[in-house]
């Protein structure tokens, strides 16, 4: 186990990459705080019911990333019960896409609002946990680690998703400008940047035969991901193997970065 008796938040966890990475940190011993985002609490229900299936310890707490107070009263409540916080993966994120010229200003707004606003809220409860707690040895050689849930297309233009991917260009900054004030107080911020992966976010991409081979052609090693791959890497990142890591982007993507249109072409 890698981050036994750490304590970790992962915003979004009650489905995709969200929960994936939840049950991953748990499965290295992390004790998890499983945030939804309000209304139904089953779904944030099943994913802790997993974690403790198995053996692990989570919760879950519901709050609107996007909403200071409940951003507050989340992380206010998790001190409360385990003490302090070791871990945030800074995960929730929704799309609202619509060509640019019908883009309404609500669909622009929510999209800024919980994907990059609602990590600048969690971020900063989080180092401000880091700061007044100070350095913990026995917990990890950082003081506090965050992993900003940021995608390809932190790089890659998406038409029709103009508000997205602004969102996430905007995390790219929020991530290295973070990393650079905080790693003196040995605080570790960086970003997994997903590709494809099969979750709720994106099921017309890939949940027919047809759809999945229109995909494919955009991510060369042949196949879409699976949330686990991301959960994987979650929990290594924020484990001491690797410490030496801050201010990166770790695109897992099957290639897609890599210009695939260009292999064969220009
Ligand atoms: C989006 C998915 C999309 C993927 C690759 C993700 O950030 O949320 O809808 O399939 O990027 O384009």
């Amino acid at each position: 186990m890698r981050l036994p008796n750490r304590v970790a938040l992962v915003t979004g966890a009650s489905s995709g990459i969200g929960a994936a990475v939840a049950q991953a940190l748990a499965a290295d011993g992390a004790t998890v705080v499983v945030n939804y985002p309000g209304g139904s609490p089953d779904a944030a229900n099943v994913v802790v019911k997993t974690i403790t299936d198995a053996g692990g310890r989570a919760i879950a707490l519901a709050a609107d990333v996007s909403k200071e107070d409940q951003v507050q009263a989340m992380f206010a409540e998790t001190i409360r019960q385990f003490g302090t916080l070791h871990i945030l993966v800074a995960n929730a994120g929704i799309q609202q896409d619509s060509p640019f010229a019908d883009m309404t200003l609500a669909q622009w707004q929510r999209v800024i609002d919980v994907n990059l606003t609602g990590q600048f809220l969690c971020a900063r409860e989080a180092v401000r946990e880091f700061l007044r707690r100070g350095p913990q040895p026995a917990m990890g050689r950082a003081t506090g680690v965050i992993v900003h849930m940021s995608s390809v297309h932190e790089v890659i233009p998406w038409g029709g998703h103009v508000n997205y991917a602004t969102s996430k260009g905007g995390i790219m900054q929020l991530m290295k400008s973070l990393a650079q004030e905080l790693a003196p107080q040995k605080i570790r911020v960086n970003s997994i940047g997903p590709g494809a992966i099969k979750t709720p976010i994106n099921t017309s991409a890939w949940s027919t035969p047809e759809a999945e081979q229109k995909l494919l052609t955009l991510i060369p090693y042949n196949r879409v991901g699976e949330p686990a791959d991301i959960g994987g890497l979650a929990a290594w990142l924020c484990s001491d193997e690797a410490d030496y890591i801050t201010g990166q982007t770790i695109f897992m993507d099957g290639g897609m970065t890599l210009y695939p249109g260009f292999a064969t072409g220009g």
